[in-house]
């Protein structure tokens, strides 16, 4: 683990960061994220990536799928906007700044559709889980103008580049900056230490992470928590290191040397938010 003065520095430059909301701030103004995640097999996915956007400061958060997962959202989250797809497209989810594509999603040729639709589109989209599945498939899906973020473990890293997960992970920095250059897009790549990596300058390594972070789900809230600051302003660059961080942070103060579930991390990320900040 790094010094504590490192530590403390770190803590202020993800505090410098965090988008804070102003007396003229509105709920638009702070920052809409779409979510396109979760399918009638797997509504855990999305219910997970929703709470992650709302815990991060998202001024709200529009969430977009099939019956089964519309409905366990609006269950475990009456603050979030839902609309029932009855097509694979985004035309009727409204205005939002940024999108959390793919956990849960599925990959079959409706969620091909929907994902081309919101990659589409011409705001930051965040690619995780089903969706790398998906883009790497069909890599022209990530031929778009505007900033992609994808959010891979070791595995998901290795299908999308077609390199061994060994290779990988006997090298996580220079195989994450390498997908980064090669696709044109951020890469925060996960496991027990965070690399996040654009195709310039150097990568950065987030260690405030618990390995009780092995637990189902996480992923899922990490791509709400990285979709909420997309929304709110921030670079893919700045929104993958600020969330690993908190969710890292987050994760540690869930668990406290004992199990967590995935929906606690997400919990705890407004007392990491806290935290940074000084304040307990
Ligand atoms: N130490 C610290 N952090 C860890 C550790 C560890 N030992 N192990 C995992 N984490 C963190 C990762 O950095 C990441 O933030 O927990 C999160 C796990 O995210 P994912 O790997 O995406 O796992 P998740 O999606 O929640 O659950 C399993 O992985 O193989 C896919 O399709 C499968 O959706 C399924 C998913
Ligand atoms: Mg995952």
């Amino acid at each position: 683990l790094p010094e504590p003065d490192a530590v403390a520095q770190e803590a202020a430059d993800v505090h410098a960061l965090l988008p804070r909301p102003v007396a003229e701030s509105d709920k638009y103004r702070r920052g809409v994220l779409g979510v396109a995640a979760g399918s009638d097999l797997f509504t855990g996915a999305a219910v997970l990536a929703v709470g992650g956007a709302l815990r991060a400061g998202a001024g709200m958060v529009r969430y977009a799928g099939t019956s089964a997962p519309v409905t366990q959202v609006r269950a475990h989250w009456p603050e979030a906007v839902v609309t029932l797809l009855d097509a694979p497209s985004i035309e009727h989810v409204g205005r939002v700044q940024a999108w959390v594509l793919g956990p849960g999603l599925g990959t079959g040729d409706w969620a091909h559709e929907l994902a081309a639709a919101v990659l589409a589109s011409d705001v930051p989209v965040l690619v995780d889980a089903d969706g790398l599945t998906l883009v790497a498939r069909d890599r022209d899906l990530l031929r778009r103008d505007a900033p992609v973020l994808l959010t891979p473990h070791a595995g998901e890293l290795s299908r999308l580049m077609g390199v061994g997960r060994d290779a990988i992970e006997a090298a996580r920095l220079e195989h994450a900056r390498d997908a980064a250059g090669e696709l044109g897009v951020t890469v925060l790549l996960k496991g027990s230490t965070t690399v996040v990596a654009d195709g310039a300058g150097p990568a950065r390594v987030n260690t405030t992470g618990t390995s009780w972070l092995a637990a189902g789900g996480t992923g899922d809230v990490l791509s709400g928590v990285a979709g909420a600051l997309l929304a709110q302003g921030l670079g893919c660059f700045d929104a993958a290191s600020c969330a690993a961080y908190l969710h890292g942070l987050a994760g540690r103060l869930a668990a406290a040397g004992a199990p967590l579930a995935a929906a606690d991390v997400a919990e705890a990320v407004p007392a990491a938010i806290r935290a940074v900040a000084g304040r307990r």
